[in-house]
């Protein structure tokens, strides 16, 4: 069948259910279902709520989004499918009729039917949704090795950076090993420049202001650039965190 056809038919199928009283449909079998206007676009309403009318004896009637509804597709709610370079939603209240058309979408045939809707052949939609790990472990692509050198001439001054300073560092500054204990030390490490104490004495090429003439750096500047920082970053990430015990006190917000 050709798309045209196809379509011709679907439109057909709701005009004649929109306008024949379906002897078949109970008067009670009804709801209202609320859908974002891509979602009506894209033809997948027009395919599937015809389809659940026919098995289910169960009129649908669709309204617009900021009308209450007794169910609706969107943020909230259950995961329903994926389509359109997004995953979609389906929240419904107390309406029996709407929660049968939850049930209808999670079940196999509900969902054959979501996956078996093609537009020219291809399909839009797949019930197989893939939920992507909410924490992902943050990966810096820079090179750790090159990180280590960095931060041992430009961090090192002050900071134990690894084994290669342990002994020539300021005691009262935190380790990097204690400062990769925390839970946002990423955060931390990408806007060292702004924390205190680096901002009088560092400049990042490209990134922030010279030093005002009146205050030039009181140390021996540390100027590098965002792929030193980059490099720095994959080198912390492999840093084995400090077995403190307990929190640093001090360093926790
Ligand atoms: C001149 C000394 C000095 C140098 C050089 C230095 N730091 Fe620091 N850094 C400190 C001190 C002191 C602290 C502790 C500040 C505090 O406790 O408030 C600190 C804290 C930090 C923190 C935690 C900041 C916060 O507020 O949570 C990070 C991250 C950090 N440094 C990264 C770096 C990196 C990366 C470099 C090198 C590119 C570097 N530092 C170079 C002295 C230095």
């Amino acid at each position: 069948m050709t798309p045209g056809r196809k379509e011709t038919a679907v439109a057909l199928t709701l005009l004649l259910a929109a306008l024949t009283p379906l002897p078949v449909l109970a008067q009670d079998k009804t709801f209202t279902l609320a859908a974002p206007q891509p979602l009506v676009d894209s033809g997948l309403m027009q395919y599937i709520l015809p389809r659940f009318s026919l098995k289910t004896q169960t009129r649908v009637t669709l309204v617009g989004t900021e009308a209450t509804a007794d169910a609706r597709f969107g943020e909230a709610g259950q995961i329903a499918f994926e389509g359109l370079g997004r995953v979609w939603k389906f929240a419904v209240g107390d309406d029996p009729d709407a929660q049968r058309f939850a049930d209808w979408l999670r079940s196999d045939v509900g969902r054959n039917t979501v996956d078996s809707y093609e537009v020219d052949g291809a399909s839009l939609f797949t019930s197989e949704v893939k939920v992507t790990q909410a924490v992902a472990p943050i990966t810096y692509d820079g090179d750790a090795v090159r990180g280590e050198d960095v931060s041992l001439t430009h961090c090192g001054r002050c900071h134990v950076v690894s084994d290669r300073n342990r002994m020539n560092s300021i005691g009262s500054t935190p380790s990097f090993a204690v400062l990769r204990t925390l839970r946002d030390w990423q955060d931390r490490f990408q806007t060292f420049y702004v924390l205190n104490p680096h901002p009088a004495f560092t400049q990042i090429a490209d990134v922030t202001e010279p030093f005002a003439a009146t205050r030039p750096s009181p140390i021996h500047a540390v100027e590098m650039t965002l792929d030193d920082l980059e490099n720095i970053m994959a080198f912390v990430q492999g840093i084995p965190p400090a077995d403190l015990g307990r929190p640093v006190q001090s360093m926790q917000d």
